[in-house]
């Protein structure tokens, strides 16, 4: 009983701040024919909208499981999620993906594959066309909108499936080591390129990375998961500045304090397993 209030109340709680996402006490357990696996365990985690928050964690630890909860590509087997207040009870629209590959369509130009979030959710052609034309410029992409996937570079690809993440403007976006795939030096252009969208969008952000300096520069608060099962270690606040320029970032007393920190994390944690 004492559990049941304590859920309404808390329901009641996100619906009246409006946490973007609320991630409560959460299990999450794969049943197979060989093994049944915990991938998570008593997860819960409250992200305010506008924040920017990054995971990261060992491989196996459960942070894409804990994406597909909140996309509702996947149900918890006890706990809550909830958007905005709103239990996620299946796939949700109002809610943007980002993949390690960008997973776009050969056959269609940088252009036609942002499109087709647009054609997909029924958009109206005119205002979708308008919103490409934004988002294009927005990240850089200007001369290219006729390109083939084949004829961008890795960037570029992840720029475009940037876009059609962005095109309905949702007011969640998750991104699962999107940058994963790149070089480093591109990698480092497209976090300062993701930082500067994040800002103008406004929209809320949960990225899972493997890279500790990625996860800082880019967040404000950052979880640190324990191997599988993945529970929360500790969520590391990053005292940094909005503005980031990236090179005076990397030596600022406070990047080297909390990359630090979820170093001892992760090495320690990993010890431990
Ligand atoms: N559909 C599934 N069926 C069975 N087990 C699964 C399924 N999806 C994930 N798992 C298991 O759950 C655990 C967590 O998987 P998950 O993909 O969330 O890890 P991860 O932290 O994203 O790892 P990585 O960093 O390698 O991407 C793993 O042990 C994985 O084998
Ligand atoms: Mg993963």
């Amino acid at each position: 009983m004492t559990v049941g209030n304590t859920t309404t109340q808390r329901s009641a709680d996100a619906t009246a701040t409006g946490a973007a996402v609320d991630i409560e006490q959460v299990a999450v357990r794969f049943r197979t024919k060989k093994k049944d696996v915990t991938a998570l365990r008593d997860v819960s985690v409250r992200i305010e909208p506008g924040e920017f928050v990054a995971i990261v964690g060992a491989s196996g630890c459960g942070k894409s499981t804990l994406l597909k909860l909140v996309s509702g590509l996947l149900r918890p087997s006890s706990g809550q999620v909830r958007l905005h207040g709103e239990d996620v009870r299946g796939p949700r629209r109002d809610i943007g993906y980002v993949f390690q590959r960008a997973a776009l369509l050969e056959w269609r130009t940088a252009r036609r594959n942002i499109l087709l979030q647009a054609e997909m959710r029924g958009m109206p052609k005119a205002q979708a066309r308008q919103r490409v034309d934004e988002l294009i410029a927005m990240t850089g992409l200007t001369g290219f909108e006729d390109a083939y996937p084949n004829e961008l570079s890795g960037g570029m690809q992840q720029r475009v499936a940037l876009c059609r993440a962005l095109l309905h403007r949702p007011p969640v976006l998750l991104m699962d080591e999107p940058f994963g795939a790149l070089d480093a030096l591109t990698r480092e252009q497209m976090n300062v390129e993701l930082r500067r969208i994040w800002r103008e969008t406004g929209t809320t952000v949960l990225l899972v990375t493997h890279s500790i300096a990625e996860a800082v520069y880019l967040a404000n608060r950052v979880i640190v998961m324990t191997p599988r099962p993945g529970t929360v270690a500790e969520v590391i606040d990053v005292d940094l500045p909005v503005e980031r320029d990236y090179g005076p970032t990397m030596s600022a007393p406070e990047f080297a304090r909390a990359t630090g920190r979820i170093r001892d994390l992760l090495g320690a944690t990993t010890t431990a397993e």
